[in-house]
């Protein structure tokens, strides 16, 4: 992974209830739009390989969800509403009466609680290494430690142990380095608030079955944080959906196996948008 200057500018908006989204947009508007939405807890700029790769074809949207990145604040009380109210906002603000949606893990959590809210906004999905079930109880014990360990011991230490259970290939340090870098360098507030997020997100399974749209289903063959398990069950309730399992590649299945990953969206990205 590499982490450049973005190639966007970086443009923020105001929500409804005043918080700042900052947001990148490659403003080619004859092209189809597509979101891309992170995950936790990290930035816009893990989807860079992305961008560089579907650059000229699609008009690509990034953000910085609520909490990370420059979308900071001194408010760190939100949901998963919150974060999927954003989502519209943004999609209004850039005057986007429908998108195609991508959403990594908790950007998946993100658009398809969007979705359910509003299906029309969307004329397609890619859900990559997610997941329609909310936290077990186990996880929810797990995360509160998690955010006791964040507050006792810091970001440092919650990014070590983090960034070994996403990355298959966590050996190469080229992807780890910029990896730690943005979680270090994200306020503790804000990773705590997204975690409590994480925590009350609602089950969007039983909406499964009402989405329309083509979606494509990408999962890394190791992903042990949203199964390949999780990833057949949406498979097997969305209607028009495709689901590709990406060898050799854990949880940040972009950031692990950047070719393959782009080559199944791009074949997906063409059919959906071709006339
Ligand atoms: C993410 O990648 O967004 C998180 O790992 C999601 C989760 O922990 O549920």
């Amino acid at each position: 992974m590499k982490i450049k200057l973005p190639s966007f500018k970086s443009q923020s908006f105001k929500t409804k209830d005043l918080h700042p989204i900052a947001y990148y947009d490659s403003g080619e508007m004859h092209l189809p739009a597509i979101i891309l939405v992170h995950g936790f807890p990290f930035t816009h700029q893990m989807w860079d390989e992305q961008i560089e790769f579907l650059k000229g074809a699609y008009r690509t949207i990034t953000y910085d969800v609520r909490g990370f990145g420059e979308s900071v604040s001194d408010d760190h009380f939100f949901t998963m509403e919150t974060l999927s109210n954003d989502f519209l906002e943004l999609m209004d603000h850039l005057e986007l009466k429908t998108t195609i949606a991508l959403g990594l893990s908790m950007g998946g959590y993100i658009v398809l609680r969007a979705h359910e809210k509003a299906p029309e906004r969307f004329s397609g999905l890619v859900l990559a290494d997610t997941q329609a079930t909310a936290d077990s109880d186990d996880t929810k014990i797990k995360r509160s430690a998690t955010l006791l360990a964040i507050k006792e011991k810091g970001l440092e230490v919650f990014a070590d142990t983090f960034l070994k259970n996403v990355l298959a290939k966590h050996e190469s340090m080229e992807k780890v380095q910029p990896l730690y870098k943005i979680i270090t360098g994200t306020k503790k507030a804000g990773i705590m608030g997204a975690l409590l997020a994480l925590i009350s997100r609602t089950d969007t399974s039983k909406s499964l079955r009402k989405i329309t749209v083509p979606t494509l289903i990408l999962v890394g063959e190791k992903d042990f944080i949203t199964t390949t398990d999780a990833s057949l069950k949406m498979h097997e309730h969305i209607p028009l959906s495709e689901m590709k399992i990406i060898e050799q590649a854990g949880h940040l299945s972009n950031i692990d196996c950047p070719e393959e990953f782009n080559l199944a969206l791009a074949a997906f990205l063409l059919k959906v948008t071709k006339k």
